[in-house]
């Protein structure tokens, strides 16, 4: 071989041999053959990092974790953890973590396993309610749905029987029915309404008022309120009034106990028509489509009495702010419904 070819081709077949090696190298490590003491591959799971970095980590479940999705939640190994205790399946804790809130979490772990699954789909239901639901769904033989809010409200037990108090009952969205009760409450802020100083209301409810009543006017509806806030004594008065001339039973349909009338809130008014001692029909209509744009609905209707208990009362306006007073007529529920579902 002639000397001017040889240091090229030595290059030449050193980089063949090299390239071959690299090769083979590969090749090998990819195809170790495997032995029988392989540990069991790992899925890439943040719920078991977050684990392995908790001090609650317990390796019993090391790959239940890795079945569980995380989520971004208070104390979330400690909740898996317990759960598992309670012998739920990591399915389901998928499922009670997507679908169930913190208040009804924090309650299943105190109780024993308890098929939740029927719910996933209900939002406003409620973990220690259950018995409740499935009572009144058997008594009634209604949706899951229909029967949760049923209950929510109260109505597997009979009016005033099972009494709360009323939460934020300075708030316009405060809910008072015969299952809710003011007890003596007053508002802080009663203005007198313009058409006499015997009517008022809470301040927003009063300027929505005028607005309406000088709406309605514009449109040939003349309508002044008869009866604004009532105090606790004032309702106690009246009701006691009605009770003795009708009787309790009658009374309860058109006027509500002491501490449990809207009236109590300020956020309550009756109209009448100019002249009349009633709201005419015309003038009902008129309400009926415009009161919301001011903020109010008509609280009680005919087809509303199985929830609210009173006959329809085409003249009682409650105040609920222009966004929920349209959203609560636009979805044609009672506010008792509306109120469990969007606002509670
Ligand atoms: N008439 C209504 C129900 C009330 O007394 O508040
Ligand atoms: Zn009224």
């Amino acid at each position: 071989m002639k000397k001017k070819y040889f240091i090229p081709l030595l290059i030449t077949s050193i980089l063949i041999t090299l390239s071959f090696c690299t090769t083979a190298f590969f090749y090998n490590k990819k195809h170790i053959p495997s032995t029988s003491k392989e540990v069991p591959t790992m899925k890439n799971s943040k719920t078991l990092d977050k684990a392995l970095e908790s001090s609650s980590f317990l390796e019993k479940n090391t790959t239940k974790y890795q079945e569980i999705d995380y989520i971004d939640t208070n104390q979330f190994i400690e909740k898996i953890n317990k759960l598992l205790d309670l012998e739920y399946s990591t399915h389901e804790i998928n499922n009670i973590f997507k679908y169930i809130n913190e208040k009804n979490i924090e309650k299943m772990l105190t109780m024993e396993k308890i098929n939740v699954h029927n719910y996933y789909q209900v939002p406003n239901f409620e973990v220690d309610k259950i018995s409740r639901y499935e009572k009144y769904q058997n008594i009634h033989n209604c949706s899951i749905e229909e029967a949760v809010i049923k209950v929510n409200i109260g109505l597997d037990h009979d009016f005033y029987t099972q009494i709360e108090l009323s939460e934020n009952v300075d708030e316009y969205t405060v809910l008072v029915n015969k299952y809710h009760s003011l007890e003596n409450y007053e508002p802080s802020d009663l203005v007198s309404l313009s058409y006499s100083s015997n009517y008022k209301l809470r301040e927003k409810a009063a300027e929505a008022f005028e607005k309406l009543v000088s709406a309605a006017k514009l449109d040939n509806v003349y309508i002044r309120p008869y009866s604004a806030y009532r105090s606790y004594e004032t309702q106690k008065r009246i009701y006691n009034n009605y009770v003795k001339k009708d009787g309790q039973m009658l009374a309860d349909t058109y006027s509500a106990r002491p501490g449990h009338s809207e009236h109590q809130t300020g956020f309550a008014v009756d109209v009448w028509s100019e002249g009349y001692n009633e709201i005419r029909p015309n003038d009902a209509n008129w309400l009926k489509e415009n009161a919301p744009n001011f903020g109010f609905i008509i609280r009680y209707t005919e087809e509303n009495m199985p929830i609210t208990g009173y006959i329809e009362e085409p003249w009682h306006l409650r105040y609920l702010g222009e966004d929920i007073a349209k959203d609560v007529t636009e979805k044609n529920i009672t506010y008792d419904e509306y109120y469990d579902l969007y606002i509670k």
